[in-house]
C-alpha cells in the first residue's frame, strides 16, 4: 500500500505584501522549530500573491526551510497578449511547486469553467508545476444533488483530458464551508475524498488515485483538523483563514501530535 505523505496548504489569497509574507513565513518556521516539530512527516505548503512569491522563494531556499510554495492562479497559455495573466514557465523559473487551479472564488468571481479549469491545470503539467485542482459544491448543489454529485463531474472533466503520468492534487472545498466557520463533518468529507478517488481511478489510473493526495478544505482549523486527518481519503488540508495566523497555522501543521491512530 501508498502512504501518501500528508499536505497541509496555507492559501493566503489576497492577504499580506512581500515584507509581511517573508515576516510570517519566519514566524511559522520558528514555531515549528520551537516545538520541535520535524517537517518529515508532513508537507507543508504556502500559496502567497503573485507579488510575494519571489521574496519568499529567496526566504526558503537561503534558510533551508522544509516549505514548498505555489502560486494561486496560472494562465492556461505560455506568454503573449493575456494583460494581467502569469505563465506557468514564468512559476517554475520561482521555482514554484505548486498552483492552485479552479478555486470557488476564482470559478464564481472570475466565472471561471471547467474548461479553463482543464486548459489552466495542463499549462501547469507543461511546465513541470503540481496543480491543486479545486473542485466542490455550493449549498444549493448540495440541496439539489447531494455532496458529491458536482464535486465528481468536475473533477472528471479535468482528468478526463489528462495522462496517466500526471502528478496533481485535488482539494475538496465545499463553498458553502469556505470562509463561513462551517466545516463539513469528516464523514462528508470522506464520503466525497473517497468518491473522488474512485474517479481518478476510472479516469487516470488505480496507481494514481492510490497515490494522489486529496485535501479537504473549508474552516479548517486546529480544532477540527485532527478529525479529518483520522478519514481515510483526507491526505491534508487546504486552508484560508486560518493560514494566516502562524501560531494557529502552526498548530494545524502538528496535527499527527493530535491524531490517535
Ligand atoms: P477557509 O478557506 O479555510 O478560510 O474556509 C479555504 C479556502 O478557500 O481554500
Amino acid at each position: 500500500m501508498v502512504t501518501r505523505r500528508p499536505l497541509i496548504a496555507g492559501n493566503w489569497k489576497m492577504n499580506f505584501d512581500h515584507l509581511r509574507a517573508v515576516a510570517f513565513v519566519q514566524k511559522i518556521a520558528w514555531t515549528l522549530n520551537d516545538a520541535k516539530f520535524p517537517l518529515t512527516e508532513v508537507e507543508v505548503a504556502v500559496f502567497p500573491p503573485f507579488t510575494d512569491i519571489r521574496s519568499v522563494q529567496t526566504l526558503i531556499e537561503s534558510d533551508s526551510l522544509s516549505f514548498s510554495f505555489g502560486a494561486q492562479d496560472v494562465s492556461p497559455f505560455d506568454s503573449g497578449a493575456y494583460t494581467g495573466d502569469i505563465s506557468g514557465e514564468f512559476l517554475k523559473r520561482l521555482n514554484c511547486r505548486y498552483v492552485i487551479i479552479g478555486h470557488s472564488e476564482r470559478r464564481q468571481g472570475h466565472h471561471e469553467t471547467d474548461e479553463q479549469v482543464t486548459a489552466k491545470t495542463k499549462a501547469a503539467l507543461k511546465h513541470g508545476l503540481v496543480p491543486v485542482i479545486c473542485v466542490g459544491e455550493t449549498s444549493d448543489d448540495l440541496e439539489e444533488f447531494g455532496a458529491s454529485a458536482v464535486p465528481v463531474t468536475q473533477l472528471r472533466a479535468v482528468l478526463s483530458e489528462l495522462s496517466a503520468e500526471s502528478e496533481f492534487v485535488v482539494a475538496y472545498e465545499p463553498v458553502w464551508a469556505i470562509g463561513s466557520g462551517q466545516a463539513a463533518t469528516p464523514a462528508q468529507a470522506q464520503h466525497v475524498c473517497a468518491a473522488l478517488r474512485t474517479v481518478i481511478a476510472e479516469e487516470i489510473s488505480t496507481e494514481s488515485a492510490e497515490a494522489s493526495r486529496i485535501l479537504y478544505g473549508g474552516s479548517v482549523k486546529s480544532g477540527n483538523i485532527a478529525s479529518f486527518m483520522r478519514e481515510k481519503d483526507v491526505d491534508g488540508a487546504l486552508v484560508g483563514g486560518a493560514s494566516l495566523d502562524a501560531e494557529e497555522f502552526a498548530k494545524i501543521v502538528q496535527f499527527p501530535r493530535h491524531v490517535i491512530a
